[in-house]
């Protein structure tokens, strides 16, 4: 089978973890031939990492832009701070290399559009890590949406409630900062709104949305989101996104209710069937799946094999860049509904740049 040559950018924590993972696991299909970090120590360290296991050590670079001109590369992996996918996705796409991106594609609509339609242009692939989508529970659910078996898909919830302290946004600075991140919704929650989102159908008619910053002072944004998203095609979902649960993280889940259908699909990282209910069908073996070892789950890996395939093959990957445009955009529609204090109607131009005026540090006690 053909291999694909390809680069990382970025070798912190996830970069390091499960892109390496997914790598050393598609070894038969994918060899990193570089690492690029701007912390030389990262980008090589990286290297080594993937030698050890796979025999063959990528080259190390500090510069992005010198690794895709010095080295065959076939598709770069993005997994810097989210303020950053753009311009390099963009850098990349002009140099004609196929781009696979983490999760939050970008902060901006129009950075998303103009990421989406250089790829079009160049007939090059954009895939976005949102890896859940992966979850054999989440797979299952899919299916039977497809199936017609839930009747009309009346709801869904989506609640994710996790804990973040202070010492996960001190490993990090650009965490929780307008510029590089954005908050609970736009970070931990994007993965859970994708779901949401494709569960329901897609296409958004408007969002009403809170955001709230609780307990997190020492952060810009919020440590709390809750919305209403109406869909175009009659279907409501409802979403709750915080980092604030004491005393850790509680749960990562997604409900879908329907005429003739009940699932819910929980675990650390809905990676759990809870509930099954259809007229002939009153449970699911995947009902006792065992919890990741992270929350990041294990959907790396089919998700590099997914957007080998779509290269191979020349097809869109599974989550493209128009999908993983979606979450991003209600995530801003909320923002920019919270900001506003309206219901935003789709579609429409905001930036997490332009919460930097939000004041939304909610005082709990004097
Ligand atoms: N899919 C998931 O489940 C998941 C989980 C965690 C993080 N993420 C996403 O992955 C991204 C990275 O998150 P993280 O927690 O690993 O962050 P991190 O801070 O640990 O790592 C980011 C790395 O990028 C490097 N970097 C910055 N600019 C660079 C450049 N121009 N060239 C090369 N390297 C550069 C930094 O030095 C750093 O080592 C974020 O977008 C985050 O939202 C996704």
């Amino acid at each position: 089978m053909k291999k694909l040559k390809m680069g990382i950018i970025g070798c912190g924590r996830i970069g390091s973890t499960k892109h390496v993972e997914a790598i050393v696991k598609n070894a038969d299909i994918i060899e990193a031939v570089a690492t690029c970090d701007i912390v030389l120590d990262k980008a090589k360290s990286c290297s080594e990492k993937i030698e050890g296991l796979t025999n063959q050590k990528p080259k190390y670079y500090t510069d992005f832009i010198e690794m895709i001109e010095n080295e065959e590369i076939d598709f770069v992996s993005i997994a810097t701070e989210s303020g950053y996918h753009y311009e390099i996705a963009i850098e990349a796409l002009k140099r004609g290399k196929n781009v696979l991106v983490e999760k939050p594609m970008a902060l901006s609509t129009a950075h998303m559009d103009h990421m989406c339609a250089l790829a079009k242009e160049k007939d090059l692939k954009l895939g976005v890590c949102f890896q859940n989508r992966f979850n054999p529970p989440i797979e299952e659910l899919r299916q039977k949406i497809d199936s017609g078996a839930f009747g009309h898909v009346n709801y869904a919830v989506a609640n994710v409630r996790w804990n973040r302290d202070r010492e996960y946004y001190n490993q990090a600075p650009w965490r929780g900062t307008w510029q590089l991140d954005g908050g609970s919704l736009m970070n931990q929650c994007t993965h859970n709104t994708d779901l949401l989102q494709w569960m329901l159908g897609g296409d958004v008619d408007e969002v009403y949305g809170v955001v709230r910053n609780f307990q997190h002072k020492y952060i810009e944004a919020e440590d709390f989101g809750g919305a209403l998203i109406k869909f175009k095609n009659g279907s409501v979902g409802i979403l709750e996104g915080t980092s604030t649960i004491y005393p850790k993280n509680l749960e990562e889940t997604l409900s879908v209710f329907g005429e003739f259908g009940t699932v819910v699909i929980g675990g650390l990282a809905v990676n759990k069937i809870k509930t099954w209910k259809f007229p002939d069908e009153d449970s699911h073996p995947f009902m006792e799946l065992p919890d990741p070892d992270t929350v990041y789950g294990s959907g790396h890996v089919p998700l590099y094999r997914d957007f080998y395939e779509a290269i191979i093959n020349n097809r869109k990957p599974k989550i493209s860049g128009e999908d993983g445009r979606k979450a991003v955009e209600i995530v801003l529609a909320i923002y920019k509904s919270a900001l506003e204090g309206k219901p935003i109607k789709f579609p429409f131009d905001f930036s997490t740049e332009k919460m930097k005026d939000w004041n939304g540090h909610y005082v709990v006690r004097g």
